[in-house]
């Protein structure tokens, strides 16, 4: 039998170059060797949203680019949060069961409190908790995930690991898939690729933005007159050519420590091979998001599906806990 993967993204809206190496990619291979699950986290995004004006939209963009990418809704369950209210109910049973120091002992807590101390709230200090609901709930073997999120898969299996000494062994503890591309660097080459950080090529993006955006792209800095040697090996366009022209590579790196190449030539091909790799994805986003009501008849469908296994989960971990059965 598959086994089943589980993973969920904040609605971040229209994805990024960055969000495909580091995840998409990934979750649309998953599929070929397991059941898979991919929720949109929108209940996560309140944690740290005090507005919440695009919050729906942004849902609505990203499923657009998931489903274009080749995330495919008949082999797997992709559905929002927000519209399985087990994942709610499961959170709080658990929040029972997690010391409050497994939560504030965490990297990705304290590194919130440091961002915003002013917005320091309940749920914020329970999202591993609930990213623990969101896994246990359709009894997930494995979660692709990067590594910042390491921490909280292992909070995840602790929590399981007590829960099924607690009430028996009802959940399987899931192993992280750490996916291939670790980090990909956004155009400013210091820091990950992010949308907030304004340093990102959106998958969408026209041919010519993409190109004003790559020609942005920092170099290696060493680099100062167009005779000087490059280092490749420490240069972000290189490291996107290796991704986007990965058939050139070797000539690239060649021709940019002899100075053969400039760093502006560099970025123009570099901006021409993202540009054919990302055709036919941009095509398909583009007659997707013609189809009316084609986002929301796949949520549906997948809520309805994620519900029966949501559902029949939370049964068992009532009648496990000695919750008094509810009739009908
Ligand atoms: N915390 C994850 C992130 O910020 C998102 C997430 C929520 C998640 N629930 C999950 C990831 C369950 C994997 C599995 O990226």
């Amino acid at each position: 039998m598959k086994g089943r993967v589980f993973s969920g993204a904040r609605p971040t809206g229209k994805q990024h170059i960055g969000n495909y190496l580091g995840a998409i990619q990934n979750y649309v291979q998953l599929q070929d060797e397991y059941n898979c699950v991919y929720c949109v986290v929108d209940i996560h995004a309140l944690t740290t949203l005090d507005n919440t004006a695009e919050l729906a939209g942004n849902t609505r963009e990203m499923l657009l680019d998931w489903l274009a990418a080749g995330m495919d809704p008949q082999r797997s369950i992709i559905f929002v949060q927000s519209h399985v209210p087990e994942h709610s109910e499961l959170h709080t049973l658990l929040s029972m069961i997690t010391p409050l120091a497994w939560l504030t002992r965490l990297p990705t807590f304290k590194e919130k409190v440091r961002q915003h101390p002013e917005n320091v709230n309940y749920g914020l200090v329970g999202y591993p908790v609930l990213m623990a609901a969101d896994i246990v709930l359709y009894k997930a073997d494995a979660v692709p995930v990067g590594e910042d999120q390491l921490p909280h898969l292992e909070l995840t299996r602790e929590i399981v690991r007590r829960f099924n000494t607690f009430f028996g062994p009802v959940f399987p503890e899931p192993e992280a898939k750490l996916t291939t591309y670790r980090r990909v660097m956004g155009l400013d080459g210091v820091n990950k690729m992010s949308k907030s950080l304004n340093n990102h090529i959106e998958l969408s993006a026209t041919p010519e933005e993409t190109r004003k955006r790559v020609l942005t792209m920092v170099t290696d800095t060493s680099r100062v007159y167009r005779r000087d040697p490059g280092h490749p090996e420490i240069c972000n366009v290189f490291a996107l050519h290796g991704f986007y022209t990965a058939d050139r590579t070797e000539e690239i790196a060649r021709d940019c420590r002899s100075a053969a190449l400039g760093c502006v030539d560099c970025k123009k091909s570099l901006a021409a091979s993202m540009n054919e790799a990302l055709a036919p994805f941009r095509a398909r986003r583009s007659e997707l998001e013609q189809r009316q009501g084609l986002v929301e008849d796949v949520l549906a469908d997948g809520a309805s599906r994620a519900r029966a296994i949501a559902a029949a989960t939370m049964a068992e971990v009532r009648s496990q806990i000695g919750l008094l059965p509810r009739r009908g």
